[in-house]
């Protein structure tokens, strides 16, 4: 049999990255599944190739090379996303564009808080660098293990801190940008107040790489508090926990660095797939707060602040029993229950997950009258509720009702229930995504949920930028 013709732009690529750097199913001893699956395991694609680009003036090169030929570009992360958002189509026609061995910390400037990164950056490593330099980059989340300061500027990451420090565009101070042409936008700014024109860097930010491909970030730094204490509070209802969380802003202030919220349920499934982490309080109550606070002064302020609120929390009937962490092992046991949440609904099978926001103050009657609303939906269905309550952003995620079948279940069921979900997110003021963005996986909702005005000026946007659409395309908008 003779050989397949050698892919003029696969042989542009490996003079580009290297023939190592350019992955393809022509060889059958590579395994492309781990750039092409997505992390929840529901979707796979076929890639014609990962490329890898070692620095910035590779990624133009690449970009140039594909915009030649019209071929699609998948930027790709850590490949944590969870709409769909880093993975080739079906097509075997798309680029996946790996950034993971530009992973480099460039500078630390510590006069000017700030640290440039390059976008395949860990974000745990990020925060090691960080902490190394006696700073805190407090940007935090369940897959920091794995996902990059890329991906996280890609899908404006929220996570645990938000209710502090603001999600990632928050925390960006400048970009380094390849556009859909190729260009290097060299803008790596640490300022602070720069008023020359369009927020460029806030556009690239939560474009989910359908814009340009983010090369490298000057992130903020901040002091490392002097103490954190972490507080794990049973609450006897939404209502409560709403309460809760306005005490600790007044009492806390800015020292109130996290507020998540979690239900029976959820805990329940923890506790189902991963006994060992004993999981506390969750029998007795409908919902568990996990608070924290950073404290400038010593811990024993922080203690003595912790033990006044939740005293009053208490008397007031908002907290029936509170535990709060001795040290800093026990501080992170909580949180990993916390974190554990999404792989324990993994173990119990396919679900259909949200991640909407609401205003704080609405939440409570959101939660009843969709409860109410999904029960009569499907019966039985499963509640698998919990979030970044701080932030007014939960995942109101819907698991299949005990003994039947996860698949068939969201096979059948998911467009369903997410139209009843969305439709009560509009009514109730709120985004159908707060922080894991529309990938592909709710582009076909967002025509119903955005404003007509703000649509149509994405999309002019995107014309502007990325004219022949080879950027992401199929994400975002269709
Ligand atoms: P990828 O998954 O690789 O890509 C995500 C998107 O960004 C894609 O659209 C991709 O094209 C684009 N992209 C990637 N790199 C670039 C780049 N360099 N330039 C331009 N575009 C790019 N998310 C939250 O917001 N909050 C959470 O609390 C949270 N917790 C999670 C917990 C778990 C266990 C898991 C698995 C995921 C969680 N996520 C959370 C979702 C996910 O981790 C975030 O969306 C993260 O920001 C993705 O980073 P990544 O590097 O894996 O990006
Ligand atoms: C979280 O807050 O844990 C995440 O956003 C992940 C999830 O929604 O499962
Ligand atoms: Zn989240």
């Amino acid at each position: 049999m003779t050989p397949p013709l050698p892919h003029p732009l696969l042989e542009q690529l490996r003079q580009i990255c290297g023939p190592a750097n350019v992955l393809t199913h022509e060889d059958p001893a590579t395994d492309l599944s781990p750039w092409e699956q997505d992390w929840r395991k529901r979707v796979s694609g076929r890639a014609l190739a990962v490329v890898r680009p070692g620095d910035t003036a590779q990624v133009a090169a690449v970009v140039k090379a594909c915009a030649a030929f019209q071929t699609p570009i998948v930027p790709q992360g850590g490949n944590t996303g969870l709409v769909v958002g880093g993975i080739p189509d079906k097509s075997g026609q798309q680029i996946v564009l790996s950034m993971t061995r530009m992973n480099a910390v460039r500078a630390i400037d510590p006069a000017n808080l700030t640290i440039t990164v390059e976008a395949g950056c860990v974000l745990q490593n990020l925060q090691t660098a960080a902490e190394n330099a006696g700073f805190l980059f407090p940007l935090s989340l369940g897959a920091e293990g794995s996902c990059t300061i890329g991906g996280n500027l890609g899908t404006n990451a929220g996570g645990t801190q938000v209710v502090r420090y603001g999600n990632t565009r928050e925390l960006c101070l400048g970009l380094e940008v390849v556009t859909a042409q190729g260009e290097i936008w060299h803008g790596l700014s640490g300022l602070r107040k720069d008023n020359t024109g369009y927020d460029l860097r806030n556009l690239m930010i939560g474009s989910e790489g359908t814009l340009g491909i983010i090369t490298a970030a000057t992130m903020k730094l901040y002091p490392q508090p002097a103490a954190q204490l972490t507080a794990w509070a049973a609450v006897p209802s939404m209502e409560a926990a709403v309460e809760l969380l306005g005490l600790a802003h007044q009492r806390l202030g800015p020292g109130l660095t996290g507020f998540e919220v979690m239900g029976q349920f959820a805990l329940g499934l923890v506790d189902k797939h991963y006994p060992h982490l004993r999981v506390p309080l969750w029998q007795s109550t409908p919902w568990c707060v996990l608070l924290e606070n950073s404290d400038s002064e010593s811990e024993q302020h922080a203690r003595a602040q912790f033990e006044a609120l939740l005293e009053t929390a208490m008397e007031q009937g908002w907290v029936s029993d509170a535990v709060v962490a001795e040290n800093l092992t026990q501080a992170k046991g909580l949180w990993h229950i916390r974190e554990s949440i999404t792989l324990a609904q993994v173990q119990e099978g396919q679900n259909i997950k949200h991640d909407i926001s609401i205003p704080v103050s609405r939440i409570p009657t959101f939660v009843a009258e969709t409860d109410a609303l999904l029960a009569l939906e499907v019966p039985g269905v499963r509640l698998v509720d919990f979030g970044h309550l701080g932030d007014g952003n939960l995942h109101y995620n819907v698991q299949a009702p005990e003994g039947s079948d996860g698949k068939e279940f969201v096979r059948a069921f998911e467009d369903k229930i997410n139209t009843l979900v969305f439709d009560q997110v509009q009514r109730f003021g709120g985004s159908i995504s707060a922080e894991h963005g529309v990938g592909e996986q709710k582009v076909n909702k967002l025509p119903l949920y955005k404003d007509p005005t703000a649509l149509a000026m994405m999309r002019s946007v995107k014309q502007a930028l990325d004219p022949h659409n080879i950027l992401n395309p199929g994400r975002v908008l269709i």
